[in-house]
């Protein structure tokens, strides 16, 4: 791989992927819109820029083999907050990506996209959209963007539909847990794959209550190895035994899946339990 593009870098998914993507390409182009970013890589350069601007889109990625993107605002919020960098910003990248002839884009989604549906049905990779939010409801225009740009103009997309990447702290998070090392494993499994065509794929752990099915994904190569029942012990002591009628905990988006439209999911944050994605 000669160049690969990382947007989201300085965040916390992004700030766990530029090592390593770093080691898989000759160049790695990391963008956000912040200032600067610290340490970077020998290979590695950053670019300032905003998802919102097409022509900043196109110049960062220009030369490159794939983008791995993770830049958003991440948590509910009004409409318009998320309509610059969730929904303009993935067509500018889709659009930017195209146009430089990229092989691929791998996408931050999120399980928000179908976050309505309940706790006590599995989900595969294959049901309906049912988002939760307008947070989730850009995830679902990013992928359904991605299945566009595929069938119209053949450019490859995997969409990681992650749990939450965060430390557990709440009885959700034992079914829901991404570990910081399976996350890497999944965007290198996203890169390598020979043949990705349009894909979805749950980001998650190897976890025993994990509430997804990954069955359908499986030609990714993505085995995850960490798994949140080491902490069940200890959560489920702190928590008490879950409320079946508290909404918190009903539907696969959690906290998300309770929140009034537009409203920061941290305005319903109770006790020890975070707002976690
Ligand atoms: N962390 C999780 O558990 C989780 C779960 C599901 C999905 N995701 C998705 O993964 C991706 C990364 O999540 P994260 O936890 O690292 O979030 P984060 O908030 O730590 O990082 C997001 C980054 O995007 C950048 N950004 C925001 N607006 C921008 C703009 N207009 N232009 C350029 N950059 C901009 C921010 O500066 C930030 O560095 C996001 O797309 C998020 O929706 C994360």
């Amino acid at each position: 791989m000669k160049k690969l593009v990382l947007t989201g870098a300085a965040g916390s998914l992004g700030g766990h992927l530029r090592a390593p993507m770093a080691a898989m390409c000759d160049e790695l182009i990391s963008t956000d819109i912040v200032e600067e970013l610290e340490d970077l890589q020998p290979n590695e350069r950053y670019v300032q820029a905003d998802l919102a601007d097409l022509e900043a889109m196109i110049d960062v990625m220009a030369g490159a083999d794939m983008v791995v993107h993770m830049g958003a605002f991440v948590d509910e919020g009004p409409f318009e907050k998320l309509l610059g960098p969730n929904f303009i910003g993935a067509y500018n990248v889709w659009e930017a990506a195209y146009r430089n002839g990229l092989r691929r884009v791998i996408y931050g989604s999120s399980i928000h996209a179908v976050g309505m549906y309940p706790k006590t049905q599995a989900i595969d990779t294959e049901v309906r959209h049912r988002p939760d939010t307008f947070y989730g409801l850009a995830k679902c225009f990013a992928e359904d963007l991605g299945s566009m740009y595929w069938d119209k103009r053949g450019l490859e997309s995997v969409h990681m539909r992650i749990l939450s990447c965060a430390p557990v702290t709440n009885a959700r998070a034992l079914g829901s847990w991404l570990s910081y090392d399976d996350m890497v494993r999944l965007v290198q499994s996203c890169i390598t794959t020979p043949i990705t065509g349009f894909s979805i794929v749950y980001g998650v752990s190897d976890n025993d209550r994990a509430p997804v099915d990954n069955t359908k994904a499986r030609f990714l190569g993505y085995r995850p190895q960490d798994n949140a029942e080491q902490f069940a012990d200890e959560i489920l002591a702190k928590t008490g035994p879950l409320d079946p009628q508290d909404p918190f905990h009903a539907c696969h988006g959690g906290p998300f899946a309770a929140v009034k439209l537009g409203e920061p999911a941290s305005s319903i944050t109770k006790g020890a339990d975070q707002p976690e994605e």
